[in-house]
């Protein structure tokens, strides 16, 4: 159900996103929560979650803020008694206020070529998540994460609870790869343990095991995109080979003078492939500029489309500058001139939801360690029209339904783009982790890593010296930045000394790097398991690095 009808709608008007700001902010700080709203953000007492969550509206008392927070002026870390934490985590007013003040921003400050366009999708969205959640907050009493129990999400990862060099590990390498829950790990160990055979193609009750699992996490995908049928969706390597299996499926429609349009924040996974198929088929390739703070700029993104325009392919979160990009409006932009459209999701999905159909992208594509699931797996998602667009990338055994030397019949999709044996082990870990996700409850984790990357640029950009790279008004939890004249590798290992785990180089996204004329940064990035403590032990950290005293 829609509970802001018109939010879909390309263009939103002012009047509408202040209306909207209006009510949730009545809501969130005097009206009680409408039903529909509840609704929308279930408390679930999980299969893979036991953590004790308040009922939603439990307990109507605003916690008290801290002085500093009350004020206005956000402490820094000198100022900041030892184990004490202030901002968003104390007052969920702070965050709050911002993501209003975010949603108001659509009311378009002169100048600002694209304003028109953030926050419908998937900022509004997210924003309209989080301020939900922030009145949870509110409601929760002086639960300091409002209704999310971090502790108890932490349980379920036993990777974190270990020491490196002497110090709590603090994993901050989410981008790069996130930690895998229990309920994962023994999902894997289970299906080896107890159904392992090959799939499909078995008489016994093993094989029927297995394809029945296989063919369950398909479905599972499907579902968590918001697919229409589990035949959307392609079992691949990860986000690397699925944009490559798109691109390389789709390349035969290719001819010379086609345009492939990209955004300069892609991933390397985003471009490589792009250029590989232009060279093959004299296409061009065109990139659509981001402004200093890391957003796309719209204008320029729509002079670049027009009839040549074949393929856009754009990230839906940048895994380098952490801007999340307004992917349903581009794509009905690039749809407009007929051109088939993915969105790499490598960066969204373990962030906040997303629903395929929504977006009306033809392919979204993701990785399955990147949410929390394991290794060499991921999922193409590829509408039946685009599937019909597409030829078979591989060629071998499952693909076919017929094979003479003369000739080969192709199986239907999506078996038609999975040959070979698949990894079915890890495919059913993948669905093990969105049904994890799915029980934390994907709006509580975007509202509450808002409220730790709210804390973190709070923390890091008050530090002299420090140089925050990517300040996009709508952003997944990525701190980029840099100590100039300090080299970014030391500031990793220095970190590593401590106990955290961050990543330091160009973190295969060098255009979006040279924007701001950098070559490398040092980076950060959080998921829901990470804490305030961790954040405000890394702020100290950095601090120390930044004085020049190391740590
Ligand atoms: C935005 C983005 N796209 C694509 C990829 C490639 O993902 P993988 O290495 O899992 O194939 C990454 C990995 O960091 C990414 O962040």
């Amino acid at each position: 159900m829609n509970e802001f009808p018109g939010i879909e709608a390309h263009e939103p008007s002012s009047e509408m996103i202040s209306r909207i700001a209006s009510r949730l902010v009545a809501e969130a700080t005097g009206g009680a929560l409408p039903q529909a709203v509840a609704a929308t953000s279930p408390v679930t007492p999980a299969r893979a979650f036991d953590g004790a969550l308040p009922p939603a509206t439990a307990l109507p008392t605003l916690p008290p803020a801290l002085p500093e927070a009350r004020a206005g002026a956000f402490p820094v870390a000198s100022r900041l008694p030892a184990g004490t934490t202030a901002g968003p985590a104390a007052d969920p007013y702070v965050g709050l206020k911002s993501f209003v003040s975010r949603i108001r921003g659509l009311d378009a400050s002169p100048g600002d070529r694209s304003a028109g366009f953030h926050g419908h999708d998937p900022s509004l969205e997210a924003a309209a998540a989080a301020i939900r959640a922030a009145a949870r907050g509110i409601d929760a009493g002086p639960a300091r994460y409002g209704a999310f129990d971090v502790e108890g999400v932490r349980r379920d990862f036993p990777i974190l609870h270990q020491k490196i060099n002497g110090k709590p590990l603090a994993w901050f390498d989410n981008a790069a790869t996130t930690q895998k829950p229990r309920q994962v790990i023994e999902a894997i160990s289970r299906y080896y343990a107890t159904d392992n055979s090959n799939i499909h193609r078995g008489a016994h009750t093993l094989a029927a095991r297995s394809t029945d699992a296989y063919e369950g996490a398909r479905a599972t995908v499907q579902r968590f995109l918001g697919g229409a049928s589990p035949e959307e969706i392609i079992f691949v390597r990860g986000t690397t080979e699925g944009i490559n299996l798109v691109a390389n499926a789709c390349g035969a429609r290719f001819s010379a003078g086609d345009e492939i349009v990209l955004s300069e924040v892609e991933h390397h996974a985003n471009i490589v492939p792009w250029q590989m198929l232009a060279e093959r088929t004299g296409g061009v390739i065109r990139v659509a500029p981001i402004d200093d703070r890391g957003e796309v700029i719209l204008e320029a993104y729509a002079a670049l489309l027009g009839p040549r325009t074949k393929f856009v392919a754009l990230s839906h979160a940048s895994n380098s500058l952490g801007t999340i990009l307004p992917v349903e409006a581009m794509t009905g932009m690039a749809k407009a001139h007929g051109a088939r459209v993915l969105v790499d999701g490598a960066q969204s999905v373990s962030h906040f939801p997303v629903d395929v159909r929504r977006i009306g992208c033809d392919f979204y594509v993701f990785s399955g360690h990147k949410i929390f699931g394991p290794t060499g797996i991921g999922a193409v998602w590829a509408s039946a029209d685009a599937q019909g667009s597409m030829q078979p990338w591989q060629g071998g055994g499952n693909m076919i339904r017929d094979v003479t030397f003369a000739k080969t019949v192709y199986a239907d999709p999506p078996a038609k783009f999975e040959a070979g044996t698949p990894n079915i082990a890890d495919a059913i870990g993948l669905a093990a982790a969105l049904d994890y996700v799915t029980a934390v409850g994907r709006e509580r984790i975007a509202a509450q890593e808002h409220l730790l990357l709210e804390h973190a640029t709070a923390r890091l950009g008050a530090i002299p010296g420090v140089r925050l790279v990517g300040t996009a008004r709508a952003k997944v939890g990525v701190l980029s930045f840099v100590i100039p004249g300090r080299d970014v590798i030391e500031i990793g290992r220095a970190l590593d000394r401590e106990g955290m785990a961050v990543r330091a180089g160009h973190h295969c996204a060098q255009p979006s790097l040279r924007h701001f004329g950098l070559e490398a940064t040092v980076r950060p990035s959080l998921a829901f398991y990470n804490t305030i403590e961790e954040i405000d032990r890394l702020a100290v950290a950095v601090e120390r690095i930044a004085r020049g005293r190391g740590v």
